[in-house]
């Protein structure tokens, strides 16, 4: 399957990090969002980000410009009417995925791949809203996009290889890595990682040491880029306990019991470093 059109639905860090990455491969992007104001701020992100390159002297000012002029801006998921693929990157709320995955099969060309970047939803009951199951895909990127490698590939029970081959192809076009997973809560990345992050919550929570000890010890000990409270923080707190409660009710056992003291930061509004507080204070 041919891909060269690409629309990234959701402008927000994860998808326009996608879209960064699909643009410097040499793809034509169009970044879609709710409104103008998400969409351009979601491709000043990306100028932010090359910038960085280009006063690193790792990128030219013209490769900076020549990114940015593939990519173009959209209100109206009806721009999807002649893309190859789409990749979306909204909210992780089941209703607004399933709605925007029956309005893309319906927009989209009959070839039209669908892939989420959903990070624990079920691949298989989004593909269920459309007619196309077969060309509906996960693909997981992590964050910060135009750094990790990893992009997490998961099947949806009716995913056809072909469509599974060419995603992963593309994924290494982007310089990533793919790795295959099955349909299952969390996928690999999120049910091994929450609930390390969830322990440490228990572990602030139960006294068992301060916040900076938790992660220095996890930072120092283990070799990880950050501790995981930092990296909570860093994720999102309501996006950490969205993914423990998905794990909790899909795998139905205590041990994915979402740490209260999480549930009460997300209550309070202390939402991780995009809300100026977490863990952590962020001026
Ligand atoms: N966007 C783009 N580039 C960024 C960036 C961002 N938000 N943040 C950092 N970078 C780049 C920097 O420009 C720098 O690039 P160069 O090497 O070209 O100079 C590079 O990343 C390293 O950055 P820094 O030196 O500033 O800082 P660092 O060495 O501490 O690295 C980090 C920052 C890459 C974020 C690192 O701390 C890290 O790997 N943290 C863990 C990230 C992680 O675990 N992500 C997965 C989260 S889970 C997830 O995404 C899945 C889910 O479903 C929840």
């Amino acid at each position: 399957m041919k891909v060269e059109k690409i629309m990234v639905v959701g402008a927000g860090q994860m998808g326009s990090g996608i879209a960064q990455v699909c643009a410097q491969a040499g793809y034509d992007v169009i970044l879609n969002d709710l409104n103008l104001q998400l969409t351009e701020q979601g491709k000043n992100t990306i100028r932010i980000n090359l910038l960085r390159q280009v006063n690193k002297n790792l990128m030219k000012t013209e490769e900076m410009e020549a990114i940015l002029s593939l990519i173009s801006l959209s209100t109206n998921l009806e721009d999807a009417r002649d893309v190859d693929f789409v990749i979306e990157a909204a909210v992780e709320n089941m209703n607004i995925k399933t709605q925007i995955f029956r309005e893309l099969d319906r927009i989209t060309p009959e070839h039209t791949i669908l892939a989420s970047n959903t990070s624990s939803l079920p691949i298989t009951e989004i593909a269920a809203a459309t007619n196309r199951p077969e060309k509906v895909i996960g693909m997981h990127f992590m964050n910060p996009v135009p750094v990790m490698k990893l992009v997490e590939i998961i099947r949806g029970l009716a995913t056809a290889d072909e469509v599974y081959e060419t995603i992963e192809t593309i994924t290494k076009t982007l310089e990533k890595v793919p790795v295959e997973v099955n349909d299952f809560p969390g996928f690999v990345s999120n049910r091994v990682l929450m609930p390390m992050i969830n322990e440490a919550v228990f572990a602030l929570y139960e006294g068992v040491a301060s916040r900076e000890a938790i992660d220095e010890v996890m930072k120092l000990g283990m070799n990880y880029p950050m501790g995981p409270l930092t990296l909570a923080d860093f994720i999102g707190l309501d996006t950490c306990l969205y993914i423990m409660e998905t794990l909790h009710e899909g795998l139905g056992e205590d041990k994915y019991r979402p740490c209260p003291l999480l549930r009460k930061y997300v209550k309070a509004g202390w939402l991780g470093r995009k809300a100026g507080r977490g863990f952590y204070e962020y001026k």
